[in-house]
């Protein structure tokens, strides 16, 4: 792997402290960071190297995956850390941080390849780019890479006033646009399920599947992030970027994974999502807000009463959508989505139901034979299960529905943002969203979100802790299915 520099924008932060620190070390420990690599983080609060060091140490402490018990391997991975206060918006900050970046180059014998990460508020992406295109930080000798989190952009005129600038100081392919569900190892998993497995290649279309359903529901609430969540809603945080990438995943057809493939195969896939106007939006999209319930045993108030969000506050909490693919191998296979906070359970999976089976009513007596499902858990269980049916043979041969299934729970399966790090320091892109990904996905947002807007989609209530609006079971219903 080559010598680098990782310059850390928002050093000081929250995601750096729970994520980027942490799966830094596991990668380190795994040998898996380069052999001659420097770690600049910079943040607009004042600090030597050592408090930083002390941060950071903290933060393995708290939130790492392995015990940062192995004294002399966290002083030499501490070592690796320099500070630098900058306030990312003052142009001449940067001389600071070019001058540190180069010393530890030279001290290390680091060719000027840089990676710098944003870990900061969306609203600095474009200012630190163009900072470090005008700076001399990204015009080095070397390569140079920039990670970004999500939100890319608030809407799709947004999303492209960003992208044009970050273009100015990146090419795409220097950019590397984290969703974090893209490094989640069973979504890197989908495609091996499909191509290793004739049994389920040779099903995996419209012809065998009745419907993909792909759930990502959560316990938690707004939390204390109601300043950004109250202007996003379920449909900017999650469906926009997770949802629509787990279902890009889901459906391309790919039996080679390098990264020109995978692109090309969901951008296929997310340009074939037939779009909905502000006036359809209503038959195909169900939305809603959690009114006060109770989660796991524990009485929680309503979205509109949790600290920071305004009374009378519209935001959907839950969305579930229909959507249909304009592509051969789905033509005619409606994709559920639906993902909300507060509801029963924390779970995300994907289940494809098969259509039932000809000619196998008369095992089933009058009744309808179950159908067979394969339920993909990604997290936070995961494994697969196949829903297959069989005679019971000490109930009459009764036919029932059996479990077949794979779980790797409790094993010791990396993180996300290991996995995604480790990519994007080796320059592997496959599992990060390209730009026209993210301007797809946006496309059949943006109408949805001025039905929103008009209030052409209802605002259902649904209480914490539950399964969230009955009008998303409706949604089903319609089509003669129910959730699983
Ligand atoms: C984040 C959202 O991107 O994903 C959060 O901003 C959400 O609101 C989180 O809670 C869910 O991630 P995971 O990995 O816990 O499913």
């Amino acid at each position: 792997m080559d010598a680098m520099t990782f310059v850390l924008f928002g050093a000081t932060g929250d995601l750096a402290k729970r994520k980027i620190f942490p799966a830094l070390y596991r990668l380190y420990i795994d040998g898996k960071t380069p052999e001659r690599f420097s770690i600049v983080g910079s943040g607009r609060r004042e600090m030597n190297d050592a408090a930083f060091r002390q941060q950071v140490e903290q933060s393995l402490t708290a939130y790492s995956r392995r015990p940062a018990d192995d004294r002399s391997k966290v002083d030499a991975f501490l070592e690796l850390f320099r500070y630098c206060a900058a306030d990312a918006s003052v142009g001449t900050d940067y001389r600071k941080l070019l001058e540190l970046v180069e010393k530890r180059e030279g001290e290390q014998n680091i060719p000027q390849n840089r990676l710098f990460y944003l870990s900061v508020a969306p609203d600095f992406f474009d200012v630190i780019a163009l900072h470090i295109a005008e700076s001399g930080l990204g015009k080095g000798s070397g390569w140079k890479r920039l990670i970004i989190e999500k939100p890319f952009g608030h809407d799709l005129k947004s999303a492209r006033r960003l992208n044009e600038k970050l273009s100015q100081a990146f090419e795409e392919d220097e950019v590397y646009r984290i969703d974090h569900y893209l490094g989640k190892p069973m979504v890197q998993n989908l495609e091996a399920l499909e191509y290793a497995n004739p049994v389920i290649q040779a099903l995996w279309n419209n012809h065998y599947i009745a419907n993909v359903q792909i759930t990502a529901s959560e316990i938690v609430g707004v939390e204390e992030r109601a300043g950004y969540y109250d202007t996003s809603g379920a449909i900017r945080d999650m469906f926009q970027n997770h949802m629509l990438q787990l279902l890009m995943m889901i459906a391309m057809h790919l039996p080679h994974m390098t990264e020109r493939d995978v692109r090309a195969g969901k951008r296929r896939i997310v340009e074939s999502i037939r779009c909905v106007s502000p006036e359809e939006a209503g038959s195909s999209v169900v939305r809603g807000q959690y009114v006060a319930g109770e989660v796991q045993g524990k009485a929680v108030p309503g979205y509109t009463d949790e600290p920071g969000v305004a009374p009378s506050s519209q935001t959907d909490t839950f969305v579930a959508a229909r959507l249909w693919l304009d592509d051969p191998f789905w033509e005619g296979v409606p994709f559920y989505i639906r993902t909300g906070k507060r509801l029963k359970e924390k779970s995300t999976r994907i289940v494809l139901e098969f259509k039932n089976p000809r000619g196998a009513m008369h095992l089933c007596g009058t009744e309808q034979c179950d159908p067979n499902l394969m339920i993909i858990e990604i997290s936070p269980n995961v494994g697969v299960v196949l829903r297959l049916n069989s005679k019971n043979l000490l109930q009459e041969g009764k036919l029932e529905p059996i479990m077949v299934d794979f779980c790797a729970n409790g094993k010791d399966i990396p993180e996300a943002y290991e996995i995604l790090l480790s990519d994007a320091l080796q320059g592997d892109a496959t599992f990060f969203a390209h730009w026209n990904e993210v301007e797809q996905s946006w496309k059949w947002v943006q109408p949805v979100l001025e039905a929103f807007e008009r209030n052409l989609v209802p605002l259902y209530s649904y209480p914490a802790g539950s399964n969230g609006p009955e009008a998303a079971g409706r949604l089903l219903e319609q089509d003669g299915f129910t959730w699983w």
